[in-house]
């Protein structure tokens, strides 16, 4: 069976790009795929994390991943930081990835900002972190959004030249799984920059944790233009917050684009947003809830993420055995 692999930061709370770019993707994943669900801790801490919230946000992140609809028993749900071959491996894999691959990253050139020399040196090697997250389980699809092209083609990249040049065929070339167009999610402080969980402002995002109040007050608050509603979609180019609210509502309602448009078409931003915040509180508040109630019971979800990493240990081992042969370690 394809085995499939992704994860996410917890690095702050988990959000609606989050669910929309990937959690609810990984659930529809789980029928075909072997999948392993990662929260992926290592990654977090090349930004600094206050030791107590990332205790607190590896669970947050877990709950989110069981409330999205990641069963864990069917796939594989773990932190990072508890099989210790994703650092073994990418120290191999810091070997064979070339500083001219890894200089050409985008994100490291958008998270380290104007002072890159006061960035970690884990800020800049992460995309070897990720090809070992993927290549150590032998993973052979990994769904992606567009933020993660980039590493993806890293990944082949190394799985490739440490073949080569092993003369080896352990690693398989991962293929992504390239989700819908509309899985990019914005600010809603700024339609040209992504929703994050490292972007300063509370009211960019929308947060899986945020009770129904917060919810209608961050949309009410939401940037938009003061132009009427078109009738169809692709009039709303040159417009990215409007884009953006848009496809928040059609993702979560299930409707298209063209069809909100039709419904509000001669209307402004203000209906536009009555109508969001009832589809946005309508679909979170039972993932909310539940995120609530695993969140009550730590000794439960850290049972499921000892139990996971127990299950990709056992996975991972053997590709360990066959690298250090490899290597000659
Ligand atoms: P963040 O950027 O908030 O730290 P991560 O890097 O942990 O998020 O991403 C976890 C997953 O969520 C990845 O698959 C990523 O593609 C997806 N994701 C993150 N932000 C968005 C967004 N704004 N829109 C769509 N998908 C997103
Ligand atoms: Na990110």
């Amino acid at each position: 069976m394809n085995r499939v692999f992704s994860g996410a930061q917890p690095s702050g709370n988990m959000h609606l790009g989050n669910y929309l770019g990937a959690f609810r993707n990984w659930v529809g994943l789980q029928d075909d795929y072997e999948c392993i669900y990662c929260v992926v801790d290592m990654h977090a801490i090349t930004v600094w994390q206050d030791p107590a919230e990332l205790v607190a946000q590896t669970r947050e992140a877990a709950a989110a991943y069981i409330a999205s609809g990641v069963d864990p028993e069917k796939s594989i749900l773990f932190n990072q930081s508890q099989v210790a071959g994703h650092a073994e491996l990418a120290w191999v894999f810091n070997c064979v990835a070339r500083i001219g691959w890894l200089n050409r990253m985008t994100q490291f050139k958008d998270k380290a900002g104007k002072n890159r020399e006061k960035a970690s040196a884990g800020l800049y090697v992460y995309p070897n972190l990720m090809a070992a997250d993927i290549l150590l389980y032998l993973a052979t699809h990994v769904p992606v959004g567009e933020d993660q092209k980039q590493h993806l083609e890293l990944t082949r990249d190394v799985a490739q030249k440490f073949n080569h040049d092993y003369d080896t065929e352990l690693f398989p070339i991962v293929e992504p799984i390239i989700m819908g167009e509309g899985a990019r999610i914005m600010s809603l402080r700024d339609g040209t920059k992504k929703m994050s969980k490292s972007d300063p402002s509370e009211y960019s995002r929308i947060n899986l944790n945020d009770d129904a109040d917060t919810l209608a007050q961050k949309i009410r608050k939401a940037k938009t233009d003061p132009e009427l509603l078109p009738a169809k979609a692709d009039e709303l180019e040159g417009r990215p917050e409007a884009q953006n609210l848009i496809g928040i509502y059609a993702a979560l309602s299930a409707r298209s684009r063209d069809e909100i448009c039709l419904e509000y078409e001669g209307k402004g931003f203000g209906d536009v947003k009555k109508g969001l915040t009832e589809v946005v509180v309508d679909k979170l508040a039972p993932i909310t809830e539940e995120m609530a109630r695993l969140q009550k019971d730590n000794a439960y979800i850290d049972s499921i993420l000892r139990d996971g990493a127990e299950r990709a240990r056992a996975i991972a081992e053997p590709v360990m055995a066959d690298v250090r042969k490899a290597v000659g370690f």
